[in-house]
């Protein structure tokens, strides 16, 4: 039976893989999180890999907060640089593949076709030059990783922009959504499957992929296409980035490219669309 280690445990993405690690049966997952495995301390991960052997590590721990780390550069360096490196030196010690979790924010969105795995890299605020430093580290330590870039993650569980809408519908009626930044929405859950499909299929097919859920979208698609689904009467003003800034600058459009998951790891994508549909059942029966 493979060994499993998953960190970030409490996190969005570390919820939906134990949410659904009852339909993979060969695997024994053990989850981590940052008390219990902190990632910037590189003397608790190569401790925590010398008194456990995994075959696959799961990293989903990650400095996420994209607007505060404009701020808090060195904690988001911490862990999404520093911390990822420490997994790679362990991986590389130990023998584990790392699969580690990256961002369509490593590029700039000055594209306006979908973005490859070898597309130029640019990103345009600290967090995503922070993840992409992670990538770097993995780059230059390991052969045997997965980097899997992923975009606009939901689900039911977590922070994410499907749970914020369905809240503030709740005392608002009318709310102003961004419908000039371009991208797909992609259910966590999807993702989760596709990590347990690379880890069942015993491919050495190492390298970056991109893995988002099929289709594209505006913030404005997405935010309509949620009250849709559960019929929820509200005025959604489509307004642009201009009228709604950030700390953080977000990439304009970042459609991801996902001809080499397919081809090389024969993994089929469900349509955002469908998997939001899914995604709010899942949501309204928990
Ligand atoms: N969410 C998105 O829209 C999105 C889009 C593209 C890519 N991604 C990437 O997808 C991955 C998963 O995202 P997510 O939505 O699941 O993020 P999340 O919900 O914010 O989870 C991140 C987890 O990392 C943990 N963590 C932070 N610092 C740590 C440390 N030093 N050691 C161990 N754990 C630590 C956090 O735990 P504490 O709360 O205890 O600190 C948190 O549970 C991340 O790599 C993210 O960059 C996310």
């Amino acid at each position: 039976m493979k060994k499993i280690l998953v960190t970030g445990g409490n996190g969005q993405l570390a919820t939906c893989i134990k949410a659904i690690e009852k339909e993979v049966t060969n695997l024994h997952i053990v989850y981590t999180d940052s008390s219990n495995l902190n990632i910037t301390n590189s003397e608790s991960v190569d401790l925590f890999f010398s008194e456990n052997s995994y075959d696959f590590c799961i990293n989903c721990a990650a400095y996420t907060a994209v607007d505060l780390a404009e701020k808090e550069e060195g904690k988001a360096i911490l862990v999404n640089e520093t911390g990822v490196k420490n997994l790679a030196l362990a991986c590389d010690k130990y023998n584990t593949v790392l699969i580690h979790v990256s961002t369509d924010f490593v590029f700039d969105g000055y594209k306006n076709t979908a973005y490859n795995e070898n597309d130029q890299t640019n990103p345009r605020g600290i967090y995503g030059v922070t993840k992409l430093k992670g990538e770097f580290a993995i780059r230059e330590i390991l052969t045997n990783y997965f980097i899997i870039r992923t975009s606009w993650l939901y689900s039911e569980y977590g922070n994410n922009f499907m749970k914020t809408m369905l809240r503030v519908s709740k005392d608002r009626n009318e709310i102003s959504v961004v419908d000039d930044q371009i991208g797909t929405p992609t259910y966590a859950i999807d993702l989760a499957m596709a990590i347990f499909k690379i880890i069942n299929i015993e491919t050495n097919a190492y390298g970056i992929y991109n893995y988002s859920n099929e289709g594209v979208a505006s913030w404005y698609d997405f935010a309509c296409a949620i009250f849709d689904e559960c019929n929820v009467k509200i005025d959604v003003k489509p307004i642009k980035t201009v009228d709604y800034p950030t700390p953080a600058e977000r990439p304009k459009f970042s459609v991801l490219n996902k001809s080499k998951l397919k081809s090389n790891l024969n993994i089929s994508i469900p349509h955002w669309r469908d998997s939001l549909r899914i995604a709010m059942r899942n949501f309204n029966s928990n």
